[in-house]
């Protein structure tokens, strides 16, 4: 009886100090200038450590590996950019080989020499998968590709290095690396031109999920929660695969930056980027979608928008949401967004603005 009494009382006890701990965290987190002093940020070598080690375990499983496999625009994407630039004779450098299929690719088109390099324990997989499919002139290197040194440079840097948002693999810094230590100045980069899109959109009734602060439910009132806003940046993201998701673009899509990663230089992106777009579906504004095109000819392309019934499926879209706003036909949304580092969607912030067209 005693007993019991002493346990429950722990745990309430417990229980009142992890809400203490984080009612304080939140309150430090909200003040710019403490928070450093508590929660001292990392270093660039420390966040890219800690990035490494979460890449190598996210892809060291099956599960990523298979959704990726099955992705058939995607794989379709890749056998036919593998077959119009990778030529018999290259020598090529698949970075983040994974299960080994796009390097079976290269080596099945008659590359002479194919490094499949991976820094996940998936690597093991490939050879096995190599062996088993009886693959020619594939080496395989377990090694991240900052690491990689080749004999002489090649022809042909093949990659699949795009995250949800794009940016979050490190492809712009992993490429660039292997382009300018490995790459020869005549050689491709497959896929090397890419479009970023941050389309504002309306989300359908029946799946838009609005900041609590906005909601009424069967007359029970939410707004005093706005003061209590989350700071977590992810809470102000909301990612999905469904088309059943997104209703319309308010205004046309076109790409809000668009980059060639044979003529990059790291530096060159935007820390910002402002775009307006005329409504043509007026409405409800929800959020801004995410979502890329990589191209490698004209007729060559591979999609991640919600409303292109042919994109590759297994990459999410990332809405940016907004607060609920209405817009006219003819009224303009502007949009800014920030990226103090584009490979870390945690640091991205983001507004939109409504601009009412002028009186006819
Ligand atoms: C998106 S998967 C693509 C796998 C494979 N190329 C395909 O198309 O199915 C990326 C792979 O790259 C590996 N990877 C990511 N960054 C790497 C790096 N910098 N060096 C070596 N491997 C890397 C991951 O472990 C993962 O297996």
């Amino acid at each position: 009886m005693f007993l019991s009494f002493l346990r429950r009382l722990s745990s309430a006890a417990c229980a009142l100090l992890r809400r203490g701990g984080a009612r304080t965290g939140a309150w430090i987190r909200a003040r710019p200038r403490l928070a450093p002093w508590v929660y001292p940020t990392k270093t660039d070598a420390e966040n890219d450590a800690a990035y490494r080690e979460f890449n190598a375990g996210y892809f060291g499983q099956f599960g990523e590996q298979e959704r990726m496999l099955a992705d058939r625009p995607r794989m379709a994407f890749y056998h036919a950019a593998v077959g119009r630039h990778v030529h018999p004779g290259d020598r090529v450098v698949d970075l983040g080989t994974g299960t080994g299929i796009l390097a079976a690719f290269a080596a099945r088109r008659g590359a002479a020499q194919v490094y499949a390099l991976d820094h996940s324990d998936i690597l093991e997989h490939a050879r096995r998968l190599a062996r088993h499919n009886a693959l020619p002139r594939v080496e395989f290197v377990a090694q991240h590709s900052r690491d990689f040194a080749a004999a002489e440079r090649v022809d042909v840097i093949l990659h699949e290095q795009m995250g949800d948002f794009l940016f979050d693999e490190g492809m712009v810094a992993n490429v660039l690396d292997l382009r300018d230590r490995v790459l020869k100045r005549d050689g491709r980069i497959i896929p090397s031109r890419f479009e970023f899109f941050c389309e504002p959109v309306r989300i359908r009734d029946a799946r838009r999920v609005p900041f609590i602060w906005e909601l009424k439910v069967h007359g029970y009132d939410y707004s005093c929660l706005e003061k209590h806003r989350p700071q977590e940046p992810h809470y102000y993201r909301f990612n999905s695969s469904d088309l059943a998701v997104v209703e319309c673009f308010l205004g046309a899509a076109e790409p809000a930056l668009a980059f060639d990663l044979m003529t990059l230089e790291a530096d060159e992106l935007p820390r910002e980027l402002r775009l307006s777009r005329t409504v043509i579906h007026p409405g409800r504004l929800d959020g801004c979608a995410i979502f890329f095109r990589a191209l490698v000819d004209d007729d060559l392309a591979l999609s991640s928008s919600p409303l292109d019934p042919g994109r590759a499926p297994h990459w999410g879209f990332r809405i940016l949401r907004c607060e609920e706003s209405h817009y006219a036909a003819g009224d303009t949304v502007d949009v800014l967004l920030r990226a103090p580092d584009w490979s870390e969607p945690d640091t991205w912030r983001w507004e939109c603005t409504r601009r009412p067209a002028a009186p006819a």
